[in-house]
């Protein structure tokens, strides 16, 4: 009797997560006053594994902060590129300044350096300017601060970014700035509930000038927050400031 040719099974479907991309993978990095983190995202954003964070070393001059960066993204899985977000003013990958770190930051090319770290190329911006990206809707005017050792601000237009508003560092009361009035220092300075009076100030000082559609507030000292935010402005997590660094390479092709 002839053998009877068993049917060959028909091809399994690949799952969603099996056809999706692999490469590229962002190694996002959050350049702090009080610490440096790390993740490494997957080509659609979405973070690898656990958040890495050291303290930020004490001089914070360029030549400390890239040993320690070097040794936090040791542990981490490979990546193609690389996002940062730097607390001071950043053009073209160069640092202009950075008032929480150190004065020798002033002209540094940490776009270069960290190609050289890492042989990947490199993008770098504000921090704030970063953590806005892991978070807007990309419609109107849409406006982000964030509340740390320093406060940053970022405004973005229709989702295009206005690079380097440094609203921090703007007399709000007398000759004290509006970072000299939110910042950790501050902080520390006043108590919870008077800072909480200043943030509150600070929002208000904003709307009528910017009139913003939203206002996302973030930072880590943000969770501290203890009053009714005005109804177009939300508290977001603190790792969108990481999250952020994949929309620096949006137009970037995925490869499968
Ligand atoms: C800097 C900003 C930065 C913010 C938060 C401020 O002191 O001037 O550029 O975004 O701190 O790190």
């Amino acid at each position: 009797m002839p053998k009877q040719a068993t049917p060959e099974p028909s091809p399994r479907k690949k799952t969603a997560r099996e056809t999706r991309a692999t490469k590229p993978r962002t190694l996002a990095i959050d350049i702090g006053g009080s610490g440096l983190k790390a993740l490494v995202l997957d080509p659609q954003g979405k973070a690898l594994d656990e958040r890495q964070r050291v303290k930020t070393p004490r001089p914070a001059t360029p030549k400390s902060v890239l040993s320690a960066l070097e040794k936090l993204i040791q542990p981490l899985g490979g990546f193609e590129r690389v996002s940062v977000g730097f607390p001071g003013v950043v053009e073209e990958g160069v640092t202009r300044t950075a008032p929480n770190l150190h004065p020798d930051w002033a002209g540094f090319d940490l776009e270069g350096a960290l190609h050289k770290l890492t042989r990947r190329p490199v993008r770098v911006l504000n921090d704030a300017g970063v953590q806005g990206f892991g978070v807007i809707e990309g419609r109107g005017v849409e406006m982000v601060l964030t509340l740390g050792t320093g406060m940053g601000c970022a405004l973005y237009v229709d989702g295009k970014y206005v690079p380097n508003l440094e609203l921090a560092h703007h007399p709000l009361q007398g000759k004290k700035t509006y970072e000299d009035y939110v910042g950790q220092a501050a902080l520390e300075r006043v108590g919870k509930k008077k800072w909480n009076k200043h943030v509150r100030k600070v929002l208000d000082q904003i709307q009528p000038i910017w009139n913003p559609r939203k206002i996302y507030v973030g930072g880590g000292n943000a969770r501290l927050l203890d009053f009714t935010l005005p109804k177009n402005t939300t508290v977001t997590d603190n790792v969108a400031g990481l999250l952020g660094g994949f929309a620096l390479w949006k137009n970037e092709p995925v490869q499968q």
